[in-house]
């Protein structure tokens, strides 16, 4: 088997680690990552998200299923260009990855179809609407219609206390996008709960927590993400019942986007909110979660390229999963996210890795003379995998003490003091307090 797969993060190195265990690995990357490029039996460098230059790499290679990653690869009809000329794929076209590139298209989607999850919004065009809007549903989350890498969105409380402060950015949005997103602020714990979809059929994957926030206890911007964590079929804050809700909320958005000849295939990722009142939708992506990834691929039993070729057939493979917890943390370079110092050289000791039975992944690094160097954006991640959230913790924690260098990284993600705050956060939200609506 031969597999195509495009990117050059940390979420595709874990993707290529798992294609290349039982099939040959072709790669096209935006820039040279060199732990992907190790694992390919052939890598090409161009611009990932011009279909015609990744067209022109992917032909006469005899692919036998290709796997477009990133967001903007989906936004930019990668799929489509693949499809064109003759290659079956399990990632969405650019007209399904639309859930993701286009909120208002998703909110409207679920609004038209009543779908379960929804949250009170409105796409304003002008000032004064989203001033009436923002009168009308008090604490609000303001986000641009369009990708933004994780960056674009403010809420209430967290980045603007007053409605000036709101007006004044929901300005920045207007000028440049002509339009905006404002939804309602819900308050209760996020889980990320990734779906294969073939188009019709979903079965989903462990569930994960991802941090958002730059610094430790939940401070800071908002970032890609700096880690996260996975503790088997539940995480320790959410019931099984959060589980169900998140799976209908696919599933139906899948049947919706079926029923509107737009069938979904690939991976379907939901970004929810447990609330008093019920899981809600944050948004729903069209990829893999990045750290996200990197928690479920490590526990997956089946051959990644066999789920790939079973999407593209749209008669998916039911996957199964083992049931141990994994931590992953993300190693970022000094400054990030606002200032981040890059073309610095890491000193990785793969002995002490290898030893405690973590894992690296390798994000915005190059590789030059035999070292590895930091880019702008998060570097490399580590993780830990084990019977138990503590010990995949320490093994995450091992393997970030093993890179040496201008890196620096969140070291409460998956403690067990940052996990029990979560559960006590969770629990004040069911017994009541928590605006979502209800
Ligand atoms: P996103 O870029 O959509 O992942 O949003 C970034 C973060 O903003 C999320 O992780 C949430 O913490 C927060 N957020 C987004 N939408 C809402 C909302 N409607 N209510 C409360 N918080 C939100
Ligand atoms: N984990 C955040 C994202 O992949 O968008």
């Amino acid at each position: 088997m031969r597999v195509l797969l495009i990117g050059n993060g940390a979420r595709e190195h874990a993707i290529a680690e798992k294609i290349s265990a039982d099939a040959e690995l072709i790669t096209i990357m935006a820039k040279k990552n060199p732990a992907i490029a190790k694992l390919s039996k052939k890598h090409f460098i161009c611009d990932i998200n011009n279909p015609l230059e990744v067209s022109a790499c992917a032909k006469d290679l005899d692919i036998d299923v290709a796997f477009a990653s990133p967001d903007s690869t989906l936004a930019n009809g990668i799929t489509d260009a693949l499809d064109k000329i003759g290659i079956s794929t399990s990632s969405p076209t650019k007209s399904a990855a639309r859930i993701e590139w286009d909120k208002e298209y998703m909110r409207s989607l679920m609004k038209d179809n009543k779908l379960s999850g929804r949250v009170e919004h409105e796409i304003v065009h002008n000032l004064k609407d989203a001033k009436e809007v923002m009168t009308r549903l008090g604490n609000v989350a303001l986000k641009p219609i369009g990708l933004t890498g994780g960056k674009g969105v403010k809420v209430s409380g967290d980045h603007f206390t007053n409605i000036q402060g709101a007006l004044s950015y929901a300005n920045e949005v207007l000028l440049k996008d002509k339009k905006l997103l404002i939804e309602e602020k819900i308050e209760g714990e996020e889980f990320s709960l990734q779906v294969f979809s073939d188009g019709t059929h979903i079965y989903d994957m462990p569930p994960v927590q991802d941090h958002k926030r730059a610094f430790e206890n939940d401070l800071g911007d908002n970032t890609g993400g700096m880690g996260s964590y996975s503790t088997g079929k539940l995480l320790p804050f959410i019931e099984q019942n959060d589980i169900e809700q998140g799976r209908k909320i696919l599933q139906e958005i899948v049947h919706a986007m079926r029923k509107e000849k737009n069938s979904f295939k690939g991976v379907m990722y939901g970004q929810f909110m447990a609330c008093k009142g019920g899981v809600k939708v944050i948004e729903i992506n069209a990829r893999f979660g990045d750290p996200e990834a990197i928690n479920v691929l490590a526990l997956l039993k089946n051959s990644l390229t066999d789920m790939f070729l079973s999407i593209a057939d749209g008669n998916l493979e039911r996957p199964e999963f083992s049931d141990q917890s994994t931590v992953v943390k993300y190693l970022v370079p000094e400054g990030y996210p606002t200032k981040p110092i890059a073309d610095s050289p890491l000193l990785i000791d793969e002995q002490k890795v290898l030893a405690s039975n973590a894992k690296l992944y390798y994000a915005s690094v190059y590789e030059k003379d035999s070292v590895i160097y930091t880019s702008s954006s998060r570097a490399i991640a580590t993780l830990g995998i084990a019977n138990t959230l503590e010990e995949a913790e320490q093994k995450a924690q091992i393997a970030c003490n093993a890179v040496k260098g201008k890196v620096w990284h969140r070291k409460d993600i998956g403690t067990k003091e940052l996990v029990n705050k979560r559960i006590v956060h969770m629990k004040i939200i069911r017994q009541g307090a928590g605006s979502d609506g209800q």
